[in-house]
């Protein structure tokens, strides 16, 4: 039976297990997909714990991990056009990605190009995805400064990439090591940690023009302080301290037109997923815990074997 992993309650990682679980049937609108690969992100481990979408519930359990992949199309659901048996694709799971075999609603599916791996693919649809959704929030005009906190991890590295591309000048706050991985994306280096608005003051002297914060706390509060329009600061982190700030979550598109987008952009070299480190679908825990513990460098991606 094709394996799968799964969280059987919410809590830590002790409730997470490899498992055999049925061939899941794609339902109206659906195509399983064969895993080729399977991004992780912070929302994966939040899951288990019991978070919730605002407005929505916790994942039914037992749960399957993980909210990116790409993959092969091994079966069609009703009404589906556009997708047929041997595409390869990437996109949304609507029950889990970290197992042999995932469901993909059309509705948050493309074509993968063929110029992208699926390592690279699997890493587009949540953080790359949200990188492009946000900075396309703020509509900053070319030559305008935004400053990315966070900036060394998945979403962070993304929407330096996405700014550049689109003539924005990027400052990218990440801890001292990260500091030459932030430069590479053509941004300024802001070291994070005790004293942030001093030296963000330093470093643009004249403010910024956006804020894109994927940190939340004090770190958004430091960040706050250089901008002059609440209305250009938004977060993927921390609803609660950006509300008080007169700012706004990061607004999630979640269309296959984004997933195109992001994809091109990607084939043609504008995005590098940054791929940092792969685990086999067997250590998805592993994949799991150097997630978790919140200094991931680019992308982490569990590959399952064909
Ligand atoms: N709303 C949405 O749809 C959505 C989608 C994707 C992500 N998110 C959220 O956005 C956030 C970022 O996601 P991600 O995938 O980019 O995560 P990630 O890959 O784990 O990166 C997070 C980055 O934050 C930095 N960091 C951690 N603690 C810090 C601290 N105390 N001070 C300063 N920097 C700190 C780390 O960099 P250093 O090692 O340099 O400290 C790390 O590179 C998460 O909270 C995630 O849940 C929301």
């Amino acid at each position: 039976m094709p394996k799968a992993y799964v969280f059987t309650r919410y809590g830590g990682p002790e409730a997470e297990a490899l498992v055999e679980r049925d061939r899941p049937s794609p339902g109206p609108g659906e195509v399983l997909v064969a895993v080729r690969a399977a991004g992780v992100n912070p929302v994966d481990w939040k899951q288990r714990t019991g978070y919730r979408r605002p407005g929505g519930d916790a994942r039914p359990l037992p749960a399957v991990f993980g909210n990116e992949v790409a993959g092969v199309v091994v079966e069609t659901g009703a009404d589906v056009t556009g997708f047929a048996v041997g595409d390869e694709v990437f996109g949304n799971p609507v029950d889990g990605g970290y197992a042999e075999f995932a469901l993909l609603p059309v509705a948050v599916t493309a074509h993968k190009p063929a110029a992208l791996s699926f390592t690279d693919a699997a890493t587009l649809p949540v953080a790359a995805a949200t990188a492009y959704d946000g900075v396309r929030q703020l509509g900053l005009p070319a030559g305008a400064t935004l400053l990315v906190t966070g900036a060394g991890g998945g979403v962070g590295v993304a929407a330096l990439q996405i700014a550049r591309d689109a003539g924005l000048r990027g400052i990218g706050v990440a801890s001292e090591g990260k500091k030459d991985f932030v430069e590479s994306l053509g941004a300024v280096h802001v070291p994070s940690g005790p004293g942030l608005a001093e030296r963000l003051r330093a470093a643009a002297p004249a403010g910024v023009d956006g804020v894109f914060d994927l940190v939340g706390g004090e770190t958004l509060e430091d960040a706050a302080t250089v901008l002059e329009d609440p209305a250009k600061l938004i977060t993927g982190a921390d609803r609660e301290t950006v509300a008080k700030l007169g700012g706004s979550p990061v607004e999630r598109a979640r269309t296959a037109a984004v997933l195109d987008e992001v994809g091109r952009l990607a084939a043609e070299g504008g995005l590098r997923p940054f791929v940092t480190r792969t685990f086999p679908l067997e250590r998805a825990g592993e994949a799991l815990r150097a997630v978790e513990d919140g200094h991931a460098r680019g992308k982490i991606v569990i590959e399952v074997a064909a």
